[in-house]
């Protein structure tokens, strides 16, 4: 029986292994390892890809939104709004800056912020809000803006599952005064290792992000405030320079498979199958389908062959961390709907045709 992995990062690299070997050759010889003209390339490359004018690489996207929010001023009295579902490093984050995190719930088709939620749960202390384009899904930004800008509040939005995704036409990551990025090995554009970004158009926030980034200053021995240590390596950004290129076609092959699944499963009762908001663009990190029996289902896709994953097992407000919140299902129904019956299905971008129809059939059968 052929296994149906979740993601093939051996399969990824393969076509690239003679290129990444060169790449990661050239750090060595340069001795480039901390920051260096590995670092520069990418960043360049990337403010081209994204259409931004500055980015600011670092160790990983967690710490790039820690950074950010730093950048932007959050701290101890301040209240920033995550949405109900997404990876921890959303929240955490946030407490780190000695703010206060504040949930909002989702969306229920498309899992993203809800803005009626988000308006809901703002108080004289918000400061800030962050979208995530969460499983690849761009966040309603048009409407979370206005809202915002009402508000006089921030926003920064958590890009780490959505690089490239677009709405109307225009790439998520431009609408809030900056975007975060991961690059851990399994994100749409992968490195070896942790590796992450952030960036943004305003030339101060960069400045002082990036400041912050390198213990505080921007020249050795120039330390203009406390600072963290949070740099790309010289490997990370060569792999990543190898990579890159070819983020455009891969983010397609993801689209086509995406649209396979979704049109191969249409009228299949036993699964609610992921929306697409009609001026959106998704970039299908995650391929994620609802049932109320999901590990009888993923069981069944087990015995199959077939991996899957739950993402996320438990919704942030519902997290041993939070409980302090008191927060009940009643409060977020979405995300709570959401952790009780999402499985993620295989997608990637080398997944062929006759696997995905595998897993159709698999998903028929059951
Ligand atoms: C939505 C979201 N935010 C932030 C992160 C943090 O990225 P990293 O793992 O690079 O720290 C991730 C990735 O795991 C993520 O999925």
């Amino acid at each position: 029986m052929e296994t149906i992995p979740f993601n093939d990062l051996n399969q990824h690299h393969e076509p690239l292994r003679d290129e990444i070997n060169i790449a990661i050759q050239s750090v060595i010889d340069a001795s480039a390892y901390i920051r260096g003209p590995h670092v520069d390339q990418f960043e360049a490359a990337f403010c081209e890809l994204t259409g931004r004018d500055h980015t600011v690489s670092c160790s990983d996207g967690t710490t790039a939104l820690y950074i950010a929010m730093r950048a932007l001023g959050a701290g101890p009295g301040d209240e920033v709004i995550v949405p109900g579902m997404s990876w921890i490093s959303t929240s955490e984050t946030v407490s780190q800056t000695g703010a206060t995190v504040k949930f909002c719930d989702i969306k229920a088709d498309t899992h993203v912020i809800d803005p009626a939620s988000l308006e809901q749960a703002i108080t004289p202390r918000t400061v800030g809000i962050i979208p995530v384009h969460l499983y690849g899904h761009p966040a309603p930004m048009r409407q979370i803006m206005k809202i915002a800008e009402n508000h006089g509040l921030w926003v920064l939005e958590d890009t780490a599952q959505a690089h490239l995704a677009k709405i109307d036409g225009r790439m998520v990551g431009s609408f809030g005064s900056a975007a975060t990025y991961s690059f851990y090995p399994g994100k749409n554009l992968g490195a070896m290792g942790d590796a992450g970004a952030i960036t943004t158009d305003d030339p101060e926030l960069a400045r002082k992000m990036a400041m912050f980034a390198r213990h505080g200053g921007l020249k050795k021995g120039d330390h203009q405030i406390e600072g963290i240590n949070s740099r790309l390596d010289g490997m990370q950004a060569a792999i990543l320079n190898v990579k890159l290129p070819h983020l455009p076609r891969w983010t397609k092959l993801r689209q086509q498979a995406a649209a396979r699944y979704l049109d191969n499963l249409n009228g299949v009762n036993s699964v609610k199958l992921p929306a697409v908001s009609t001026d959106c663009e998704p970039v299908w990190h995650l391929f994620v389908v609802k049932t109320k029996n999901r590990d009888d289902l993923a069981a069944h896709l087990r015995d199959r062959g077939i991996q899957t994953i739950i993402n996320y097992p438990r919704a942030l407000p519902f997290l041993p961390c939070y409980s302090g919140q008191n927060n009940t299902p009643e409060d977020f129904p979405n995300s709570y709907e959401l952790q009780n019956t999402c499985l993620s299905l295989p997608i990637f971008p080398e997944i062929t045709d006759a696997q995905i129809a595998t897993v159709v059939d698999a998903l028929k059968s059951w």
